[in-house]
């Protein structure tokens, strides 16, 4: 496999479409929130279309999950900004990876909650969306990190494409 000196259009456009995704799943959680305290309540709620949002929000970021892993595996990325000390190489790739698996486990709790009634399952859930909203600060930080520090703009990887 060659190495890829950009990302391609569909690598960005997905990254972009979950990160707009991932954002509505917090912004408008508390419908979802409330439609599952009823549910063990044995309560009924009026049809929202938040919940529905929600589910297939998420069912969605967890597609386009697979396919980015896919795209990652079979088409590889870019490498790492030459001048990215080598700990930091590492730490990026491993909160890479870390925001894919957290993703996937994300999406596959939430629907062991929702369609299973599975309560261990939405413990988890709340646990994992703590960890998500860690890496993603983390991940967003980095970017002005690389601008003002290491004076390279990471942010035209992500913008900027070559198929
Ligand atoms: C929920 C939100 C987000 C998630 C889950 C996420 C996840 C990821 C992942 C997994 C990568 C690795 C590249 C890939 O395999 O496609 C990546 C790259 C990148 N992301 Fe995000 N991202 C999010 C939001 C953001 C935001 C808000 C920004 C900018 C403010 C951003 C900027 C970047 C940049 C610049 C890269 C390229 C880094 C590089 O190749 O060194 N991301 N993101
Ligand atoms: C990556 C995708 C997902 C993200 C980022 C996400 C995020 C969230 C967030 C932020 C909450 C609010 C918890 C709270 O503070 O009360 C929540 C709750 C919930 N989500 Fe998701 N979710 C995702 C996928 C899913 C999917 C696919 C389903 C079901 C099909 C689902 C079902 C639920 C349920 C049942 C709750 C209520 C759990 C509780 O309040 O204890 N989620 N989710």
């Amino acid at each position: 496999m060659t190495v890829p000196t950009h990302y391609s259009a569909t690598q960005i456009v997905l990254h972009w479409a979950v990160a707009a995704l991932v954002a509505a799943q917090y912004i408008f959680k508390d419908s979802i929130a409330a439609a599952w305290d009823a549910f063990r309540k044995g309560q009924t709620l009026p049809f929202d279309p938040l919940v529905l949002a929600h589910v297939v929000g998420g069912g969605l970021i967890l597609a386009f999950v697979v396919w980015r892993l896919v795209l990652r595996l079979r088409r590889g990325a870019p490498p790492p900004p030459e001048n990215e000390p080598t700990v930091l190489k590492s730490l990026a790739h491993m909160a890479h990876w870390a925001m894919y698996l957290v993703l996937a486990a994300l999406s596959v709790t939430g629907l062991l909650a929702w369609f299973g009634g599975v309560t261990a399952a939405a413990q988890a859930h709340n646990l994992l969306k703590v960890v998500l909203l860690l890496l993603v600060a983390v991940h967003v930080l980095a970017v002005p990190f690389h601008l003002l520090i290491l004076k390279n703009n990471v942010m035209q990887r992500m913008i900027r494409y070559a198929n």
